[in-house]
């Protein structure tokens, strides 16, 4: 039940929004693996997108690489939540790196998936960005298997070896009615397309979606706090202005708020992507409370309480220390 508005500023905060438990456990990984073996502590990638809890992590000595070969042989090496193909996991065993997989196993269940039509010798359409990390590690499962969809007008041109021999896949991290629309073009063009045994799209990035949408149309504004290559939190932006917000922008902080946004606006939306901490969504209340948007009502579509145990062989070294 939500409270009466009396027509004056304020601002409708999102729930659920920020930190997914995937990005939760990566980053507490990336924590936890700095205490126990000292810096350097070595990450594949940026262990989530986010400007703040990369520069966050890189002063307490974690060390961003782009490929393993950039890794002193015998170092420990996080992988980012986004997932690895088989051939990163190889170059790094041929290194002797010794690595801690912090892949979300929301990623892991996706690979899983490839791995197993590939063997069923399926042709998979994997609906995702070209050149997006998750993309390049759940195509390396199978890339003689996968091809790649990146938005809906790809189905409509895509040419196929057997229509009925088909799935289609997703990254976790996608508009999900976009998504939808790239399977219905497909399915118009491939009748006996199958879908996935369970949906790709993950549980937060949907309920991230589902609250932005029900607050979009109320809003004059909706900022997202989120990095630009934060899938999720791009996506955010989209499904706003899809659903009726005046405007949207995303923002790493609230100093990349721009005052001329405001002209006109009573009802500010605030949401944040799955890798944002709750710290900068405080800074841009902080901002908009100055601004004359002090009444806060948060709006809240779904509780989550999901989390994962660690990865594996970091939990093995905990326990071995203590
Ligand atoms: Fe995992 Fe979804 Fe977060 S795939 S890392 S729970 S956005």
């Amino acid at each position: 039940q939500r409270a009466a508005w009396d027509g004056g500023k304020r601002v409708l905060l999102a729930a659920p929004r920020g930190y997914c438990a995937g990005v939760d456990r990566a980053v507490i990984a990336v924590e936890k693996a700095l205490d126990l073996y000292g810096a350097p502590v070595y990450v594949r990638k940026e262990i989530v997108h986010n400007k703040h809890v990369v520069k966050t992590l890189q002063a307490r000595g974690a060390v961003f690489v782009d490929e393993t070969d950039a890794v002193p042989e015998g170092e420990h090496l996080v992988f980012s939540a986004h997932g690895v193909s088989p051939a990163v996991r190889a170059a790094a065993e041929a290194r002797s790196l010794q690595t801690i997989d912090a892949t979300c196993p929301l990623v892991t269940k996706v690979h899983k998936e490839a791995v197993r039509f590939a063997k069923q010798d399926a042709e998979i359409l994997l609906i995702g960005h070209t050149g997006h990390e998750e993309v390049e590690g759940t195509a390396g499962e199978a890339p003689e298997h996968i091809t790649i969809v990146d938005n809906p007008d790809v189905a409509d041109r895509i040419e196929v070896k057997d229509p009925d021999n088909l799935v289609w896949l997703s990254q976790t991290t996608l508009s999900v009615d976009e998504t939808m629309e790239t399977v219905r073009r497909l399915r118009q063009r491939f009748p006996n397309l199958q879908d996935p045994p369970s949906e790709d799209i993950c549980y937060a990035t949907s309920n991230r979606q589902v609250a932005i949408k029900k607050i979009a149309p109320e809003a004059d504004l909706v900022i997202v706090v989120g990095s630009a290559n934060s899938s999720n939190s791009v996506r955010l932006a989209e499904v706003a202005l899809d659903a009726g917000a005046r405007a949207a922008h995303r923002v790493d902080n609230a100093g990349e708020i721009d005052d001329a946004w405001f002209a006109g606006v009573t009802t500010v939306g605030l949401t944040s992507g799955a890798s944002v901490p709750e710290v900068l969504v405080d800074e841009v209340l902080a901002h908009l409370r100055e601004r004359g948007y002090g009444a806060v009502e948060e709006v809240t579509t779904a509780m989550e309480d999901l989390q994962f145990a660690l990865p594996t062989d970091l939990r093995r070294d905990l326990k071995a220390a203590n």
